[in-house]
């Protein structure tokens, strides 16, 4: 039998397929974990059919993120099944709040690595290669922020703008969510490590970076409270050469007046500011351990409307949360026709195993719930179409980040205000800064033409 041919065009490169799921902050552990496995010879490969190691990056923010990750695993079983020297791991949120738990439900599965150890990602798998059977990895370091080296092999997925971690971690104890108990205490990156990598980033050609936390505004408590976060975006703002600087997620406690001033005066920071408020009532601000009143949220806003012009505000709201009532739902929909969120996500509320509001009776009907989902959506829709209809004739300046889905010549940038503005254009467009003229507003983003 002749094998020459066959041995030769043999390819050992390992492969991998990663599927992510979740956050901001997850799509940037992602492309780390594929940075790291990168360095150590693997390609990335589109399809689980294909890959030597089949790794998720879950979410367990609501329990249908967690739901959709057990139902891959379920299909993932006959392909295991049939190769079974195939590594199937899963990573991220889901990983750290379940644990074990993993094997238990899918015994196929050989790797649990929570959020705070994916930086060991490649030597975990090869000691799963190795012969080592369903390895758990899911300490964290909770005293220690990530050493910069692990950033510098990160496999962006654009080459116009990219994600930078300032903090992991979040202490603020919200009644219904799990990201403390995923992500662990909150621990700043020192600014010096993150000013290099924007600098870094800026002389590789990169014009915009958002930088990520789960609160940015608690940056650097943990420090010493030395550095706190306007401080570092005046920082990044004087000594980095990047274009544009974008930040999330703020919470409306630490959001600060020096924070509105910086956003006023730096020039490279966007106008944009995402300040979750979560509900209109009081009573469920209260419940929900948020740490404010309505009235407080509204003085915010108007600070940072009239300090940052035309900036634009956007919010998380959960419906459904238990005992809201109807007259209390209302009071979320006023406010949000009063205070005309520019954008936000809506989510319907999800017990979570570990929080204090899971020892709450979920007592608002998944029906209920649905329609009172679908009615704040229908006047978030209304009020970005009017405020995106009032454009039309402008004129704005965008970065082109990527071509739309339509096709070729089609091209899609954002505004410094985060509004998406789609436009057709011959040539290359992209990562350049474009004046285009707006000629229609439709529900969630601008139609122009460029000047
Ligand atoms: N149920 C529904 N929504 C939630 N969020 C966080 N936890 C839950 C939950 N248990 C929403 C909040 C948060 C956003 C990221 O997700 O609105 O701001
Ligand atoms: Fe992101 Fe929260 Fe989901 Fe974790 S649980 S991936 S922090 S949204």
């Amino acid at each position: 039998m002749e094998k020459g041919p066959d041995v030769i065009m043999q390819d050992l490169t390992p492969k991998v397929y990663l599927q992510t799921y979740g956050c901001q902050m997850n799509k940037l552990d992602s492309e780390v974990m594929l940075g790291l496995l990168a360095k150590e010879g693997y390609r990335c490969v589109g399809r689980p059919e294909e890959a030597d190691v089949i790794l998720y990056n879950t979410c367990s923010v609501r329990e249908h993120a967690e739901d959709k990750v057990w139902s891959e695993l379920g299909f993932l079983r006959a392909l295991k099944k049939e190769h079974p020297e195939k590594i199937l791991g899963i990573t991220g949120c889901m990983a750290q709040n379940v644990k074990e738990l993993v094997f238990k439900r899918a015994p196929h599965v050989d790797l649990v690595v929570g959020t705070g150890e994916e930086h060991r990602i490649a030597e975990l798998i090869e000691g799963i290669r190795q012969g080592e059977r369903q390895t758990l990895a899911v300490e964290i370091d909770h005293g220690r922020a990530p050493d910069p080296a692990v950033f510098q092999t990160t496999q962006r997925g654009s080459q116009v703008k990219a994600w930078v971690e300032i903090m992991a971690g979040c202490d603020q104890m919200c009644a219904y969510c799990v990201v403390p108990f995923t992500r662990g205490r909150e621990r700043s990156r020192p600014a010096r490590d993150i000013l290099d990598e924007v600098k870094g980033l800026a002389d590789r050609g990169f014009k915009e970076v958002t930088l990520l936390g789960q609160n940015v505004n608690a940056y650097g408590q943990d420090l010493g409270g030395e550095e706190d976060f306007a401080e570092l975006l005046h920082q990044l703002n004087q000594r980095s050469a990047i274009s544009r600087i974008r930040f999330l997620t703020s919470h409306p406690n630490n959001a600060t007046s020096r924070l509105a001033q910086v956003m006023a005066e730096a020039e490279r920071v966007c106008e944009h500011l995402h300040l979750p408020v979560q509900t209109g009532s009081d009573r469920i601000l209260k419940l929900m351990n948020r740490g404010y009143t309505v009235d407080d949220y509204r003085s915010l806003v108007d600070e940072f409307r009239s300090a940052v012009p035309g900036i634009s505000i956007t919010t998380d709201l959960i419906v459904g949360f238990p005992t809201e009532t109807e007259e209390e739902f209302a009071m979320t929909l006023d406010l949000v026709r009063e205070l005309e969120f520019d954008s936000a996500f809506l989510f319907k509320y999800s017990p979570r195993k570990g929080t204090a509001a899971y020892w709450m009776r979920d007592d608002v009907e998944e029906e209920i719930k649905k329609r009172r989902h679908q009615e704040i959506l229908a006047l978030v829709q209304e009020i970005s179409l009017r405020k995106h209809r009032a454009q039309e004739g402008s004129e704005v300046e965008i970065l082109v980040e990527r071509h739309a889905r339509k096709g070729p010549q089609t091209w899609v940038g954002r505004a410094r205000d985060f509004r998406k503005v789609v436009f057709r254009g011959e040539g290359s467009y992209l990562g350049r800064f474009v004046n285009v003229r707006i000629t229609e507003g439709r529900v969630d983003h601008l139609l122009g033409t460029p000047q």
